[in-house]
């Protein structure tokens, strides 16, 4: 590699935030034995709190941001990898307390890394990125049902935050698996979009507000929850015996306040989600499994390939939910 590269590098020195692209020297690299040279990283709503102020998440400055990328390796340490393997990377605080994604190199932990599966390729990973393998970790959860009732089918499955980066994957995902997906969405003019990604119903947001009893009618067999908060409370109450809850997201609140009813009397099983610290064996299995689950030329309709620099104009749009579909982020654009 040449010993400068492109980066957004943030900074935050005496109470003022700052975010540049900048030429840095790869001496910059100090973490991890694996060097990969970034073809993609995508842009998730935990890089937008970071670029606008660090998210109270990034605590050295200055800092490199990016939380995912694909890329190839060009030095390794670890006979694991070797030059020109194409790998990814997603969490592991990469991006958060490690230089992350959002440069032209990166330096990592070889635990970090698995390898792009051979039917994939580099920008089909992250137009995924976080948000689809956040789904794809959702939906299996979901699945699992099958395995645990040993052949109880699951047939209805919620999706809330459905027009969202996890929310839109996920729709697509369960309905190649054959259920029966209902969007939840606070976007009215987004049915068609929603149909096209295999959603059978669309469901109004509004429907999730407000009290519900300690029991409802038992409706979902399986539920992706993006959003949290009171919604998630209602959903509780509306899954069937034995159904399971996927809960990944807080969009709409961190509080739940829920009682023992539905996991008593109807053994519903609430299954969190954390993406960023998955064992290395879940992430080969379910990036293995992407190929078969999603459609990529789908996909690509509603992905923006963006330049740092249209990375810096886009950032507070995503925060102020200005911005719809995925955005993957070209270091060399
Ligand atoms: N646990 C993990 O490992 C993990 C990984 C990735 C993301 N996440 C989290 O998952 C959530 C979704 O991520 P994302 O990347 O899909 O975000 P996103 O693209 O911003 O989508 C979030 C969606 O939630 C809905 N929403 C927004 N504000 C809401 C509100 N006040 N009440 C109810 N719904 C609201 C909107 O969908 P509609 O307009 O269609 O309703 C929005 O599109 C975020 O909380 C994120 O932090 C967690």
């Amino acid at each position: 590699m040449s010993s400068n590269f492109k980066a957004v590098v943030i900074n935050n020195q005496n109470e003022k935030f700052s975010r540049e692209i900048k030429e840095i020297d790869a001496s910059h690299l100090k973490d991890g034995n694996v060097l990969v040279k970034i073809d993609y990283s995508s842009l998730n709503y935990k890089d937008a709190l970071i670029l606008r102020d660090g998210g109270k998440i990034v605590r050295k400055f200055p800092f490199v941001p990016g939380i995912d990328f694909s890329g190839k390796v060009i030095e390794s340490d670890d006979s694991k990898f070797k030059k020109d393997d194409n790998v990814i990377l997603t969490g592991f605080r990469v991006g958060e307390a490690y230089f992350g994604g959002f440069a032209q190199y990166a330096k990592v932990d070889s635990n970090f890394l698995i390898k792009t599966p051979k039917e994939l390729d580099n920008k089909k990973v992250m137009m995924l990125g976080t948000a689809g393998f956040t789904a794809l970790l959702c939906a299996f959860a979901v699945k699992a049902r099958e395995e645990l009732l040993l052949g109880e089918k699951v047939k209805e499955v919620l999706v809330t935050g459905a027009t969202g980066g996890v929310g839109s994957i996920a729709v697509m995902i369960l309905s190649k698996m054959g259920y029966n997906v209902h969007a939840v969405t606070g976007k009215k003019d987004k049915n068609d979009y929603l149909k096209n990604l295999g959603a059978k119903n669309i469901l109004d947001r509004k429907e999730f507000e407000g009290e519900s009893k300690l029991l409802e009618k038992g409706i979902w067999d399986g539920v992706v929850d993006t959003v949290g908060g009171p919604a998630l409370t209602k959903i509780f109450a509306q899954t069937k015996p034995t159904g399971i809850v996927a809960a990944c997201g807080n969009a709409g609140g961190i509080k739940i306040n829920t009682t023992v009813m539905p996991f008593i009397i109807r053994g519903v099983k609430l299954w969190g989600i954390d993406s960023s610290a998955a064992p290395i064996t879940r992430r080969e299995f379910v990036w293995n499994e992407a190929s078969k689950l999603i459609d990529f030329e789908k996909l690509k309709s509603f992905t923006n390939e963006l330049s740092f620099n249209e990375l810096l104009e886009t950032y507070p749009k995503l925060l102020k939910g200005e911005y719809f579909g995925r955005a993957i982020v070209n270091p060399n654009k």
